[in-house]
């Protein structure tokens, strides 16, 4: 009896496998590999992370990959959508879902319903930076959403994408509670030939990043000799409004969780939300967008109607994105795949476009979604999350 419980135990304890690399056989193929692979033995999302993490040093690898504090809300991120089943609907002709793929975002033209979220550092996978994500957006026809803290500077990745006239929107944290401050920032996005800015408010102080402390990527030291003060950024709805009269851009709050907040940026004017918890990175135990998506679809379904709304986080399958647009989620964003894919250059940002489309009209015509712009909510269960792919 003893024995059988310490083995339970001991079962129990051991770590489940971290979902963010699934074993679909990449290592039995690849396992030898001493540098890149070519990309055409790459069958899905994961494997590019797979990729970065044996060609990547580690305080690369480690500031894309983290997430706050136990990494929980990230692992939740990507395990949620397995939670969810699909209920797929048969007998449907669903053999024009890849032309219904379009999809206007404010609307600016789009070939897909997703897009590049915010990531900040994309030369710590490559030398040419975030001009790789720009110039594969626009060959690809995908919006792509620079961060305020790439590595190029705002106005060198403008210089790109006037290159290739394609639409991308800026995000940007919270200027300071000053005007002209304010105005200077809205003014060097607009000048850098944005068309609209995501504004982050879910980083009201440092993301608590364990992982990342240890190489000091993406957060600074807060102990010890070397402490750096935290800084707390101010913002109120109040300064939302004034600022979007600062700028003929739509300012698109960035990082909503909660019903209440979504309905508070559409009483302030809102042109749309984005809901996210920065990819889990920021604080722990904070719900996943796909979560929230649900809530707002119980509890205040008109929101869906009166803005664009938008998620992200651990969108890693066409399915995930399937499920998300179910709900009324108008495009998804995608981070971390993207900067992964970004070893490989222009042609791995490409190969992950293609690849996300490829698996979003699969998956949607495999449940019998003939238009991803009319998934019906009843093809996801709802009702039962399950734990049952792993226990
Ligand atoms: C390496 C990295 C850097 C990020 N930098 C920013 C940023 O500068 N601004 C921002 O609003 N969000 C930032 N995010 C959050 C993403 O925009 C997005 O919300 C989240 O990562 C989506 O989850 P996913 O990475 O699982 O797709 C960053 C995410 C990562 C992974
Ligand atoms: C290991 O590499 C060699 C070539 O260097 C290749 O022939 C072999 O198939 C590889 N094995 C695996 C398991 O990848
Ligand atoms: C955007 O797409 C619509 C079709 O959905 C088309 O009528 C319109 O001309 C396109 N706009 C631009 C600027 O390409
Ligand atoms: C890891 O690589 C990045 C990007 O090439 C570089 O900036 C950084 O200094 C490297 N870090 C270490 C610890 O080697
Ligand atoms: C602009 O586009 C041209 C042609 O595609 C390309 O050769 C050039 O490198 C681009 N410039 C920048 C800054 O990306
Ligand atoms: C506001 O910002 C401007 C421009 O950076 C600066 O000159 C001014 O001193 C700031 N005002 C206050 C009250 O800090
Ligand atoms: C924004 O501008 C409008 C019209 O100019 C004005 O009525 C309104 O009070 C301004 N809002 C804020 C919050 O400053």
């Amino acid at each position: 009896m003893r024995a059988t419980i310490l083995s339970f135990a001991s079962v129990a304890l051991a770590a489940r496998p971290w979902m963010s690399q699934p074993d679909t056989g990449i290592e039995g193929q690849l396992g030898n590999i001493t540098g890149l692979p070519d990309i055409d033995s790459l069958v899905g999302i994961p494997d590019f992370e797979w990729v970065a993490q044996r060609v990547l040093n580690i305080s690369s690898y480690t500031y894309y990959s983290n997430g706050a504090a136990g990494e929980w809300s990230y692992r939740n991120n990507l395990e949620v959508f397995q939670r969810y089943a699909l209920r797929p609907r048969v007998v449907v002709d669903t053999t024009g879902i890849e032309s219904t793929l379009p999809t206007k975002i404010l609307g600016y033209n789009f070939s897909a319903p997703f897009f590049i979220a915010p990531a900040a550092r994309a030369g710590f996978a490559h030398p040419e930076a975030e001009a790789n994500l720009v110039n594969g957006a626009a060959e690809s026809n995908i919006l792509y959403v620079p961060s305020q803290h790439g590595t190029l500077t705002m106005a060198q990745i403008g210089d790109v994408h006037k290159n290739t006239s394609q639409v991308t929107f800026q995000q940007s944290y919270p200027p300071n509670d000053n005007d002209t401050e304010a105005k200077e920032l809205f003014k060097q996005i607009e000048d850098a030939g944005n068309k609209a800015i995501f504004l982050t408010v879910d980083s009201a102080a440092d993301g608590n990043r364990h992982r990342a402390a240890r190489y000091q990527v993406g957060t600074l030291p807060n102990y010890g000799p070397n402490a750096v003060p935290t800084s707390y950024t101010k913002m109120t709805w109040e300064m939302y409004r004034k600022w979007q009269n600062f700028t003929s851009l739509p300012i698109v709050p960035k990082g909503i969780q909660t019903v209440d907040d979504a309905r508070l940026a559409v009483q302030n004017g809102a042109p749309a939300i984005y809901l996210s918890n920065h990819g889990g990175r920021q604080v722990d135990t904070s719900r996943a967008p796909l979560e929230v998506a649900i809530k707002i679809y119980q509890e205040a379904p008109e929101i869906f109607k009166q803005v664009e709304v938008y998620a992200d986080g651990g969108v890693r399958y066409g399915a995930d994105i399937v499920k998300l647009l179910a709900l009324g989620v108008h495009a998804v964003g995608i981070a971390r795949p993207f900067m992964f894919s970004n070893v490989y250059g222009v042609d791995g940002v490409k190969r992950a476009v293609e690849m996300f489309k490829h698996e979003l009209a699969i998956d949607a015509s495999n449940v019998g979604v003939a238009d991803v712009h009319q998934i019906s909510p009843d093809i996801v269960d709802w009702s039962q999350p399950t734990n049952y792919w792993y226990s």
